[in-house]
């Protein structure tokens, strides 16, 4: 159905209205717009409304009136997607369900060491949650001052801290989430251990709003580090960077919070993009390590070991030049340094990103091999790779060269990522580590993830969503797409 359907919408858009009650629906341009366009800007869509559920029968209730109507749903949570996962495509027949207005925290158990949550609570409103009990939630990205724990979840996040703490699967111990049939599924247990039939939540965490759309969770905390120290290193080559990372894990395998890569393009973006920020170090680099250790203990064994790793590493030459935050402020700056290469390869006009793992002592062939094939490919393209080396997972981000029409540059997007693609399968990766599928890349699905594994994946939508309801279109490709841009 389309937004000039015969009524059929009219219709159904009276019933919503009549469910969501006062500020629960949103139809007009001005109003609906912004739900319509993704983080990057790059499809903006439309859509004949917005529904905002304050609670989880409200989201039930929507649910079973659109689909009693046939009408899909898009379910949105801070609108951070990488991969156009979150917003209706241009029909004007894509109801967007937002969960911004279930931003509740349940109840929180110090002793337990679980948050139960709403969806719309953001990931840093829920950090500062846990860290006013003396506990850590260990996501860590870059968007979490906007990014919902219902879109963190969808997209299983990883972020900054994987290498420690896991991916957001690893910290989901229940989930409720409303089901295409408009039933709820209460799976908002907070045990460690519960092994009872198929782990329904770990089906929902990844599925990107395909096949339920996750009303609240209980997370597991940590203890929160009681000592961290954090420090900026120059390299001259990925090579160096990957032996600093063997080294500080052989030294103390538990230790390493992040270990974060850097081009020298992409951190002079970042330079650029910040008003008065000048690179705390000697000298420019052709890359740089953020390393950030963490501690439960206080007696300064933490910074002694950053210390010996880095001195040594200095004098062999592995790293040409380090800086070691000296206060907390320090520390968020040099974070700040990491935290902004979205955003400055925003600014910078249009990029391609590519989301991709490799088995971490492989990224430097990754790095290697990739640069050379894009470069061949366009020539002037920037390539600016970043992203948290330490659990190999690398945004290869290319930046399009100075003054090309970015248009031009966007239209070659599916030849850039299969030729980083090409490189990614040649050393056993994945074509998206962290961001997921949306609705940029399950053309690449059947190439990936054919056969068995996609077929599974089909007959598991069509278990959940048989009429293709739920953010259709995204994650599994349409059934005669052909493999391939
Ligand atoms: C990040 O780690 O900052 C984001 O996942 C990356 C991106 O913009 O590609
Ligand atoms: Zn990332």
């Amino acid at each position: 159905m389309s937004g000039t359907d015969d009524g059929r919408m009219t219709a159904l858009i009276a019933k919503l209205d009549a469910v969501l009650g006062p500020g629960g629906l949103l139809t007009a341009r001005s109003d609906t717009d912004a739900y319509c366009t993704d983080w990057r800007n790059l499809s903006p869509g439309r859509t004949p409304a917005v529904l905002r559920p304050a609670d989880t029968d409200a989201v039930a209730a929507c649910v079973r009136l659109c689909v009693e109507a046939g009408v899909p749903l898009v379910p949105q949570g801070g609108n951070t997607s990488m991969v156009v996962g979150a917003t209706p495509d241009n029909s004007d027949g894509e109801v967007v369900l937002s969960l911004s207005r279930l931003n509740r925290i349940r109840s929180l158990d110090p002793l337990d060491m679980t948050l139960a949550i709403e969806a719309g609570v953001t990931l840093k409103a829920a950090q500062d949650a846990a860290a006013a009990a003396d506990c850590l939630l260990p996501l860590s990205i870059s968007s979490e001052g906007s990014a919902q724990i219902g879109g963190v979840l969808a997209t299983n996040a990883g972020g900054n801290n994987t290498i420690r703490y896991g991916n957001a699967r690893e910290l989901v111990l229940g989930v409720e989430a409303v089901l295409p049939d408009g039933s709820v599924f209460n799976g908002l247990r907070r045990l460690r251990k519960d092994n009872t039939g198929y782990a329904l939540r770990q089906l929902l965490v990844g599925s990107e709003g395909t096949l339920g759309i996750i009303t609240a969770a209980v997370l597991q905390l940590s203890p929160r580090p009681r000592q961290l120290e954090v420090a900026l290193c120059a390299v001259e080559t990925p090579e160096a960077a990957l032996e600093l990372f063997g080294r500080f894990r052989r030294e103390d395998p538990t230790a390493v919070q992040a270990f974060e890569f850097m081009s020298g393009t992409g951190l002079d973006l970042v330079l650029a993009l910040i008003p008065g920020a000048t690179l705390p170090l000697e000298q420019r680099a052709p890359h740089y390590v953020l390393v950030e250790l963490a501690s439960g203990r206080r007696d300064g064994t933490l910074r002694g070991l950053l210390e010996d790793v880095l001195g040594a590493a200095l004098e062999d030459g592995t790293v040409g030049d380090a800086v070691i935050a000296e206060s907390e402020a320090q520390r968020q700056s040099l974070w700040r340094l990491r935290e902004e290469h979205s955003e400055a390869q925003k600014r910078a006009g249009a990029s391609v990103k590519n989301d991709v793992s490799v088995p971490v002592s492989r990224v430097p062939e990754l790095i290697r091999l990739a640069t050379g094939a894009c470069e061949t490919l366009i020539p002037g393209i920037r390539p600016a790779p970043f992203g948290h080396l330490g659990d190999g997972n690398i945004h290869f981000n290319l930046v399009q060269p100075p003054g090309m029409d970015p248009a031009a540059f966007l239209a070659r997007d599916h030849e850039i990522m299969d030729t980083v693609g090409a490189v990614v399968r040649a050393l056993d990766g994945s074509f998206s580590a962290e961001h997921g599928v949306g609705r940029l890349k399950p053309y690449m699905m059947p190439d990936w993830r054919g056969g068995a594994e996609l077929a599974a994946m089909r007959r598991i939508k069509q278990a959940f969503d048989p009429r293709n309801l739920f953010n259709p279109g995204r994650v599994l490709p349409a059934e005669d797409m052909p493999a391939g841009p």
